[in-house]
């Protein structure tokens, strides 16, 4: 049994709470919160488990194996470092930290002290998700031209993180998982309409090496919330409509092809291919549920997660290169950065 703690039990929080509550394998142990109020709702649904304001009450108490901190992005590298440093096994909400540099050194404290470092990129242990890179792998959406989201609603405006942080770290991570490539170029364009703000609204643009394009329209600032992404293949395309209570990814037997005959060629043939479409079934379990057995089965069987550090790392590298395109001075938005190749840590 895997006694885990958890650190911040605000609006994410609970939900680790629950499911580390419900994890076969895993025990929920503690949970810090610096507001007493949000510790006595802990208390009361979960009894046994012990509640403190003062997070170093888990790191020292030697029943608890892994920590979970889910606080505000800009506190991640002091807890993740002390949770190490203690021996706890650790978990990450998304994004990892505010830079790679603090990034590396997480990743080199847990390589060196043989530690689990899961981050929380919840869609990677998504049915849908899942099911996207199963049909990119396998072949059946042929070479992967293109991918583009839309992740927009009203709010959550937030103080310490931009857009960016928020919402397209979600197609950082499910990009990468999908096609595997980092890619080599990025230019964002974004703004914020309330001085003194982080960006609340940006549009992101990966190039990869490969040919894919990527891109991810991202908004604080819409009066109706959608969660879309199309993925584009040679061979076949996908919608994903995460809102889409039951058939959240349809496959498409569309497609254009254009003539090769070199007698054809001034005349441009092209053929739209409009075959069916059909809506697989997804595994249903939640993702966090998933994600927790996972980080469990690590933990006990010396496994490398499936959203390591060194995932963390690249989403964060991707920020920062997002970032740095988007805060050019105004006439040069948008400019486009190369990202450095990630540098793997020992
Ligand atoms: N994986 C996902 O899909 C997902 C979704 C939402 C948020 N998140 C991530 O979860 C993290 C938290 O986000 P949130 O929206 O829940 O923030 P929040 O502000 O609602 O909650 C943070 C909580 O942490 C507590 N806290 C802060 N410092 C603390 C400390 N030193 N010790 C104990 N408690 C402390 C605060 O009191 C607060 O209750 C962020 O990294 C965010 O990006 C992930």
């Amino acid at each position: 049994m895997i006694n885990i703690g958890v650190i911040g039990y605000g609006y994410w929080g609970p939900n680790l709470v629950r499911n580390f509550a419900e994890t076969p394998g895993a025990n929920l142990a503690a949970v810090s919160d610096l507001d007493p109020a949000k510790l006595a709702t802990v208390q009361k649904r979960y009894p046994a488990v012990k509640t403190s304001t003062d997070f170093r009450d888990m790191l020292k108490d030697p029943s608890v194996d892994a920590i979970a901190v889910a606080t505000p992005v800009n506190t991640h590298f002091e807890l993740g470092m002390a949770a190490l440093k203690a021996g706890k096994h650790l978990w990450l909400e998304k994004p990892m930290t505010e830079s790679s540099e603090q990034a590396r050194k997480l990743i080199d404290e847990a390589q060196r002290r043989k530690l689990v470092l899961i981050v929380d990129h919840t869609f990677i242990y998504t049915g849908a998700v899942r099911k996207m890179k199963e049909l990119i792998s396998s072949g059946e959406l042929g070479k992967v031209l293109y991918y583009d989201s839309i992740r927009v609603n009203l709010g959550l405006f937030q103080r310490d993180v931009s857009v960016i942080s928020d919402l397209a770290v979600h197609d950082f991570s499910i990009l990468d998982y999908l096609l595997g490539e980092h890619p080599v170029a990025v230019s964002a364009n974004g703004t914020n309409h309330f001085p003194g703000t982080p960006e609340n609204l940006a549009y992101v643009t990966l190039f990869y090496d490969s040919g894919t394009i990527a891109h991810a329209n991202v908004s604080w600032l819409a009066p109706v919330k959608v969660r879309q992404i199309l993925v584009g293949g040679s061979k076949k395309m996908i919608t994903y409509d995460d809102l889409e209570p039951s058939e959240k990814i349809k496959i498409y037997d569309k497609g254009v092809s254009l003539t090769t005959d070199p007698e054809q060629i001034q005349e441009m043939r092209v053929g739209y291919r409009t075959g069916d479409m059909w809506a697989p079934k997804l595994i249903g379990t939640e993702a966090l549920r998933v994600e927790g057995e996972h980080f469990v089965d690590c933990i006990e069987h010396h496994k490398v997660p499936h959203t390591d550090g060194q995932l963390g790392l690249r989403v964060v590298e991707l920020i920062e290169a997002t970032s740095s395109s988007m805060r050019r001075k105004i006439r040069r938005n948008g400019e486009t950065i190369d990202i450095k190749r990630q540098e793997k840590v020992a």
